[in-house]
């Protein structure tokens, strides 16, 4: 059998690979700081209310492309709330994860060759699908001081094959919340060259819920530029029901509804009910949950203000830190010394793309911090490690 040289060619998994390397995922002492996922489960309101839906028979069944009208409607109206701006049913899809909305809205919008722009460094399985599709993928430089990409750097990218910028905030892996003004900018050079400016906002419900994160859907006009991602996956920890949306214009929608029926045909139905409950009943959970990260991010920040921690924080914020480790080899040697002598499992920069061998990712959403300290003394051992200190990238 012969494969798709564009697959053969794409990273192996990363959060696969990395878990790879750990002997006993269930040692005790093991601080998992590795995939992005929820520290606890959902609500027993929601595990009673989806069981009982499940054992009724309802949630078996397919649903429409663009997903059940209830939670088509209760997102466009989260939308209005959280943004201050204009989402109804008609602009929503509901998908099998936000994944599944990123690899969908790509699909709509581009060809083989068109290329797209992704800021450093990036989530890897945006860059994977690019890579898969055969897309060309230009990046923009990091800036580890503003953690937050340059717009004019966009400008001379942008050619006849470009189809659209991506967004991810807050940011995967960094955890940097973009400013209102940034997106802003980007959302206009998009517009000026009617191109698409795809927002992840996967994380967009662990920062500060008083202050819309953006401005765009209160521009009139949003729907000409703007593709929204959503998930459900993190906020109601919902992971393993694979459930995500996209919000954007009649095009944009009306073209994926075909890449959505080929591939999911709908979305899970019983992740629809699952997520619809979350928003219909949820919203101090949410809210409590959300408060509790913002509180863990403020912690993890304080304990790499370690004296003695050769390890620097470069942001936090949402789900992740990301940490300038320094060691004179690659992250991946860095991450899998980390594991092997201290049972403290990360992600290496590597895996976000270019130039990022310098760091590694720690998702503290999944670790209380009563762990932190425990982890901070991990990391100063490591500076002692022979490995680490003595060989060369
Ligand atoms: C930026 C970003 N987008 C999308 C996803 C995937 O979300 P979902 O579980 O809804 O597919 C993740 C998960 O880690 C993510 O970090």
């Amino acid at each position: 059998m012969n494969y798709n040289p564009n697959v053969l060619d794409c990273a192996a998994a990363p959060i696969a690979e990395a878990w790879s390397w750990v002997k006993d995922r269930n040692a005790s002492d093991l601080i998992d700081m590795c995939q992005a996922v929820p520290a606890h489960l959902p609500p027993q309101s929601l595990l009673n209310h989806l069981a009982e839906k499940i054992s009724s028979g309802e949630g078996a069944t397919y649903t429409d492309i663009c997903g059940i009208a209830p939670l088509r409607n209760a997102l466009a109206e989260n939308i209005q709330q959280r943004y201050r701006g204009d989402c109804q049913l008609d602009d929503i899809i509901i998908t099998a994860g936000c994944n599944q909305a990123f690899c969908s809205a790509i699909d709509t919008l581009c060809a083989e060759k068109d290329e797209v722009i992704l800021p450093l460094p990036c989530y890897f399985n945006h860059q994977m699908w690019l890579s898969i599709r055969g897309i060309k993928t230009r990046y923009l430089s990091f800036n580890a001081e503003t953690a937050a990409p340059d717009v004019d750097e966009a400008i001379e990218l942008i050619n006849q094959h470009t189809k659209a910028i991506v967004l991810v905030t807050p940011n995967n892996p960094t955890g940097s919340v973009y400013s209102p003004e940034t997106i802003d900018a980007f959302y206009r050079l998009a517009r000026k060259h009617d191109i698409a400016l795809i927002v992840d906002e996967t994380y967009r419900d662990f920062i500060d819920h008083k202050i819309p994160p953006h401005k765009l859907f209160a521009d009139p006009d949003w729907r000409d530029t703007l593709v929204h991602l959503y998930s459900f996956s993190k906020v109601f920890s919902l992971t393993g029901h694979r459930t995500g949306a996209v919000a954007a214009g009649p095009g944009l929608i009306g073209q994926m509804k075909k890449v959505q029926d080929c591939t999911a045909i709908s979305a899970p139905h019983a992740g629809q009910l699952a997520a619809l409950y979350g928003l219909e009943h949820l919203h101090d959970w949410k809210l409590e949950k959300a408060e509790e990260l913002q509180q863990r991010a403020i912690l993890i920040k304080q304990a790499f203000e370690h004296p003695q921690l050769n390890y620097r924080l470069i942001c936090a914020g949402a789900y992740f830190a990301y940490v300038q480790h320094p060691f004179s080899v690659n992250s991946r040697d860095v991450v899998k010394a980390l594991i092997e002598h201290f049972n403290l499992v990360s992600l290496p920069g590597s895996y976000f793309g270019q130039n990022q061998d310098k760091y590694i990712r720690l998702a503290f959403a999944n670790v209380h911090e009563k762990h932190f300290d425990d982890m901070i003394g991990r990391l100063l051992k490591s500076q002692q490690l022979d490995l680490l200190t003595r060989s060369k990238i």
